[in-house]
C-alpha cells in the first residue's frame, strides 16, 4: 500500500524594516549598498517559498505602525495566521524604541536582528541596541547578505531533524 504524501508544514516569518530603509539604494550607498529593499524582499521571498515559508514583509517610517504589525502578526491574528519568527532591522529605532522591543517580547517569538552596517564601528550612539539582548542572534556589517543569513538560520531551525 502506498503511503499518503505528508503535507509540507507551512511556516510564517515577519520581515520588519524600520525608518528610512525604504530608501535603500538611494540612501548613503557607501554605507548601505546599492540594493533596494524591494530587491531584498523579492530575493528572500524566493528562498522562503522554496522552503514552504510565507514571508510577510513590512517597512514603515512610523514606530506605531511597526508596533501594530508585530502585535497583529505575533499575537492577535488567528492562530493559523500567526508568525513563527521575526527578522528585524529596526534601523534608527534600534537605538530608541522600548515600545518596539516590548511588542516583540509580548509575542514571545524568536527574532534575529539585522543591520546592513557595522553599528559598532560608527557613531557611539549606534552602539546600543534595545533588541540585541533578546535576539536569538545579531548580524551586522555584512550588508544585505545579513537578511539571507537570518532567513537561512530559521530555515535550518524549523526543519532540522
Ligand atoms: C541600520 C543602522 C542604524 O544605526 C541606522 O539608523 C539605520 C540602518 C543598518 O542597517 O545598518 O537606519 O539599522
Amino acid at each position: 500500500m502506498t503511503q499518503p504524501l505528508s503535507q509540507p508544514v507551512y511556516r510564517r516569518i515577519l520581515l520588519i524594516n524600520g525608518p528610512n530603509l525604504n530608501l535603500l539604494g538611494l540612501r548613503e550607498p557607501e554605507i548601505y549598498g546599492h540594493t533596494t529593499l524591494q530587491d531584498i524582499e523579492q530575493r528572500l521571498n524566493n528562498t522562503a517559498e522554496k522552503h514552504h515559508i510565507e514571508l510577510i514583509s513590512i517597512q514603515s517610517n512610523h514606530e506605531g505602525d511597526l508596533v501594530d504589525a508585530v502585535q497583529h502578526h505575533g499575537l492577535l491574528a488567528d492562530s493559523e495566521d500567526k508568525i513563527d519568527a521575526v527578522i528585524i532591522n529596526p534601523a534608527a529605532f534600534t537605538h530608541t524604541s522600548v515600545a518596539l522591543r516590548d511588542a516583540l517580547l509580548a509575542t514571545n517569538k524568536p527574532f534575529v536582528e539585522v543591520h546592513l552596517s557595522n553599528i559598532h564601528s560608527r557613531e557611539p550612539f549606534r552602539e546600543h541596541s534595545y533588541f540585541s539582548d533578546k535576539a536569538v542572534g545579531v548580524i551586522c556589517g555584512l550588508g544585505d547578505l545579513g537578511y539571507d543569513m537570518a532567513l537561512n538560520y530559521f530555515i535550518e531551525s524549523f526543519y532540522k531533524p
